[in-house]
């Protein structure tokens, strides 16, 4: 019991880092992180030479200035010496020491040992070399009665006989800018990459949650839950336009899914009729009467419903591929007068031998682009239901122009189609009740309508009073 109690904490802090680690590796691995990483690294260099410049120019510029001073104070000591030789100097440079002590200027002049001979410093400073050029040091001064340490930059001049000048300055001013200087420029820099850094997080967390939005809903989906859609964010940015297409692109699967399973369900249900009588006949050829006429009848009837088996399976397979092609592929341009005229020339025999007056009425110039053989084909069964299901009269098949499309038109003297079944026949085996006693597959209109879907194109019934009118209407093409 105890160990249960000591374990458990554990477990879950050993658990908590192991989860942490993983998500972070994810995240290094994403496009994101790379692309904020590389904003945060040119920032930071960016950063680090600005606070460079700005140190060199203001902390720079005060020892530049104090270097100049000194050379200057020099060239006038060397010119006095060349004048007035080393006493001279001397002289020189005992006045100068007991000078203003608030230029804060060190002289120092001491023999070939270092004794000093004149100055402001008590004595050659500890650890400096004896030769000539630029110096740093610290020197020992006293400031009411108290000794303090202070840095110092000076030039040393070794003078002929071994004689050393020392001419400097009190530099604990310049220090003290420049650390300060420093300081600041540090916790600038350091605030400055605390500020880039949470802006690079900030960027590519924004950058990944869209896309982890879209890639959760992917997942759910392909987990078989087509219905879910990327959530939208309407500010109409780039993601949420991929996401409106990603969405677009879904609703498109799920209704093809759901006309797929319609279709085979309508495949399946109406071929089991025809399927049984085959079975049935080839039945009663078996065990029927034996005489040979009777059989060969039988079997007959029974090649005949195989034909009309496989010419079903034809429609079928004719509307799949209307509906399945793309409309670019084996399009051309197609002059609807052309076909109008060649499919009447067709049926004319057909049409006269059962009193109708077929007529066609073109407009010249009437092209859209497509595919000719498809477009034959549904002008082709819409003359051959016209035939089925009218008793002659006036047959017309027109071509026009409206309003910018192209209007194929079949209008017939028959029973037409009455209101309410316009929508339905136009599915695959629908067939009106009283055309039972008329050979067909209700395929027809299918077919009609998967060609004109095939060229972006629309197929509606309307009341020919009497009779029935079919128009279909395609976009004219683009030149
Ligand atoms: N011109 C028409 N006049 C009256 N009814 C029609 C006309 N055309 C079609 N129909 C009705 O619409 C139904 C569907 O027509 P569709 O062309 O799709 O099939 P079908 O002619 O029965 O068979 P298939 O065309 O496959 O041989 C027909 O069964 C018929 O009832
Ligand atoms: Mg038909």
């Amino acid at each position: 019991m105890a160990d249960d109690k000591l374990t458990l904490p554990m477990v879950q802090s050993w658990r908590w880092p192991r989860r942490f680690i993983q998500q972070q590796r994810r995240l290094l691995r994403t496009h994101a992180f790379r692309l904020a990483a590389l904003y945060f690294l040119v920032f930071a260099l960016s950063m680090l030479g600005v606070l460079l410049f700005v140190y060199w120019s203001s902390a720079g510029f005060v020892e530049r200035q104090t270097e100049a001073t000194l050379d200057a104070e020099i060239t006038g000591l060397a010119e006095q010496y060349a004048q007035r030789g080393l006493s001279g100097l001397v002289q020189i440079v005992a006045a100068r020491s007991a000078g203003d002590p608030g230029d804060r200027m060190l002289y120092l002049i001491t023999d070939p040992d270092g004794r000093p001979l004149a100055g402001n410093i008590a004595g050659w400073p500890l650890g400096v070399p004896a030769h000539s050029g630029w110096l740093s040091f610290n020197f020992v001064s006293k400031s009411n009665g108290r000794t303090v340490t202070r840095p110092a930059r000076a030039s040393l001049i070794i003078i002929p006989g071994g004689y050393r000048l020392l001419v400097g300055r009190d530099i604990s001013d310049a220090a003290a800018f420049r650390d300060r200087v420093k300081m600041t420029l540090m916790w600038a820099g350091l605030v400055a990459l605390g500020v880039g850094l949470l802006g690079g997080a900030t960027m590519s967390r924004n950058l990944l949650r869209p896309v982890e939005l879209v890639n959760r809903t992917s997942e759910r989906v392909m987990a078989g839950n087509l219905s879910d859609r990327v959530p939208l964010d309407g500010t109409s940015d780039e993601f949420d336009l991929l996401a409106t297409n990603l969405n677009r692109m879904l609703d498109q699967i799920e209704r093809l899914m759901a006309a797929m399973r319609e279709v085979t369900d309508d495949v399946a249900h109406d071929l089991k009729t025809p399927l049984s009588r085959l079975r049935a006949r080839l039945e009663l050829a078996l065990i029927g009467p034996s005489d040979e006429r009777a059989q060969r009848e039988a079997i007959r009837a029974a090649i005949d419903e195989a034909d009309r088996l496989l010419a079903t399976f034809n429609a079928l397979l004719r509307i799949a591929e209307a509906e399945a092609g793309s409309a670019s592929e084996r399009s051309e341009l197609v002059d609807l007068a052309e076909v109008a005229r060649a499919a009447a020339e067709f049926y004319e025999p057909v049409a006269e031998e059962r009193g109708f007056r077929l007529s066609v009425a073109t407009e010249p110039g009437v092209e859209i682009r497509g595919d000719r053989h498809l477009l034959s084909q549904a002008l082709a069964n819409l003359l051959d239901n016209a035939l089925k299901y009218a008793e002659g009269g006036e047959l017309e098949v027109q071509v026009s122009r409206a309003a910018e499309r192209a209007v194929l038109e079949v209008a017939d003297r028959g029973p037409g189609i009455p209101e309410p079944d316009r929508e339905a026949v136009f599915d695959r085996f629908v067939r009106l009740e009283r055309s039972r006693s008329t050979p067909g597959n209700g395929l027809g209109l299918s077919l009609v309508r998967a060609v004109a879907r095939r060229h972006q194109g629309t197929v509606s019934l309307a009341d020919n009073q009497p009779g029935l009118r079919v128009r279909l209407e395609f976009p004219a093409p683009t030149p």
